[in-house]
């Protein structure tokens, strides 16, 4: 028989066409461009550590290795690494959380996409509060369901009880938090993070928080975790934790969740059926990064506190611009509506012709959900700070 190949019938499905690509992603792709052309770059756009992970966990990844620790493992992980999370959470917050309640996961974002796929159907609605990490509004699409942003601008991006109470409608079925915040940086106040939950319990209404920026907390804010709620508040409760940024992992992918027994049941059966385990070396190697030495993470986060100093100090000076200060993570999300004007309409045009012209990175807040905003990662040297907002200070005066 002949077999006559028929025209491309491929037809991407609806889910999966109502998502957007990755603005962050964007941004990365044009910064490599310009640098593969020889161009130098200042990268603002950043949104991993610029340190190298440490040595003590390399070291762990490699006498893995060596021992054979090459093999699957169950799918939601070796029982050293549910151990080391499970004591990491006792000795921090208090918390005993069982083997049944924890996972490992292929980086915090595996832990949100399991989290989310087991909860909803489509036609149910998932409360984002804006600011969001570009990620949530497309995992709740995948799964059919419908995104309901939450405005936070009056509040500095600070989520309130009462905005979510607003929001709720009898479809709601998950809010998502990210608490130190990507994009904006602002740590919800812990006595504001029991209120949302004691709100959502009473509702019914599951709630996932993103904590994959818990030790990037800057005095006086403190470190938080909704792991320290009382029980009764965590029962619709799934944290999704990340080794990607406390331990300057981000290439290791690895990351866990930590949910009810049911919920946590549901992600394993998910993970078993798509990725299997989080990658048995990375395991050992995050069992090193949550029993070993600490001093690394002190080191960072000493790093990201001079850098986050000067970089606010020096936004201050820079006319048009405007941001309130962020108590964690490594970013600064200034408001730059105050330097545009008929030549300079969006956030949008900021960031493409800050590129051009000054060749330097940042990231469009409108990815965010945030137009008028703009993305400044300070997790890259001291050196590369201070030469690129000399930039944008310059690209800034020109068009205000
Ligand atoms: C808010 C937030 N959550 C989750 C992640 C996912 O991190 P990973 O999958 O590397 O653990 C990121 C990464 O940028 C993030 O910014």
């Amino acid at each position: 028989m002949k077999v006559i190949p028929a025209m491309s019938s491929f037809r991407v499905s609806e889910n999966v066409a109502r998502m957007q690509s990755s603005a962050t992603m964007a941004a990365m792709q044009a910064a490599e461009a310009l640098r593969a052309a020889g161009a130098n770059v200042c990268d603002f756009g950043a949104g991993e550590p610029d340190f190298d992970t440490p040595d003590n966990i390399k070291q762990a990844a490699d006498s893995a290795m060596r021992a054979g620790r090459t093999k699957y493992t169950n799918a939601g992980g070796i029982r050293e690494i549910n151990r080391a999370i499970i004591d990491f959470y006792r000795r921090e917050f208090g918390t005993e959380y069982q083997p049944n309640q924890v996972m490992a996961t292929a980086g915090g974002k595996q832990a949100i996409f399991n989290a989310v796929v087991t909860l909803l159907n489509p036609g149910d609605e998932c409360l984002i509060p804006k600011p969001y990490w570009v990620t949530f509004p497309e995992i709740a699409v995948f799964a059919g369901a419908k995104p309901v942003f939450i405005e936070t601008e009056e509040t500095g991006f600070v989520l309130t009880v009462d905005q979510v109470e607003r929001a709720i409608t009898p479809r709601t079925r998950l809010l998502i938090l990210n608490s130190p915040s990507n994009p904006s940086g602002r740590v919800l106040p812990p006595a504001e993070f029991r209120r949302i939950m004691e709100l959502t319990t009473e509702r019914g209404i599951y709630v996932v928080s993103d904590e994959c920026y818990l030790r990037f907390v800057y005095p006086p804010a403190e470190v938080f975790s909704a792991a320290s709620l009382p029980a009764e508040l965590r029962s619709r409760l799934c944290i999704a934790g990340s080794f990607s940024k406390t331990y300057a992992m981000t290439g290791w992918r690895m990351g866990y969740a930590l949910a009810p027994a049911d919920w946590t049941r549901a992600m394993l059966k998910v993970q078993g059926h798509s990725t299997s385990n989080a990658n048995s070396i990375a395991q050992w190697a995050a069992v090193e990064a949550l029993t070993g030495p600490q001093e690394s993470v002190g080191t960072m986060l000493a790093e990201y506190t001079a850098r986050r100093a000067w970089l606010l100090n020096a936004l201050k000076e820079i006319p048009g611009m405007k941001c309130s200060e962020p108590e964690g993570a490594f970013y600064a999300f200034p408001d730059v509506r105050g330097c545009l004007n008929e030549n300079l309409t969006t956030s949008g045009d900021f960031a493409k012709r800050l590129l051009e012209e000054e060749q330097t990175v940042v990231t469009d807040g409108a990815g965010f959900g945030a137009e008028g905003f703009v993305r400044i990662s300070y997790a890259t040297s001291m050196e590369q700070i201070q030469e690129g907002i000399k930039r944008i200070a310059r690209f800034a005066e020109k068009y205000s």
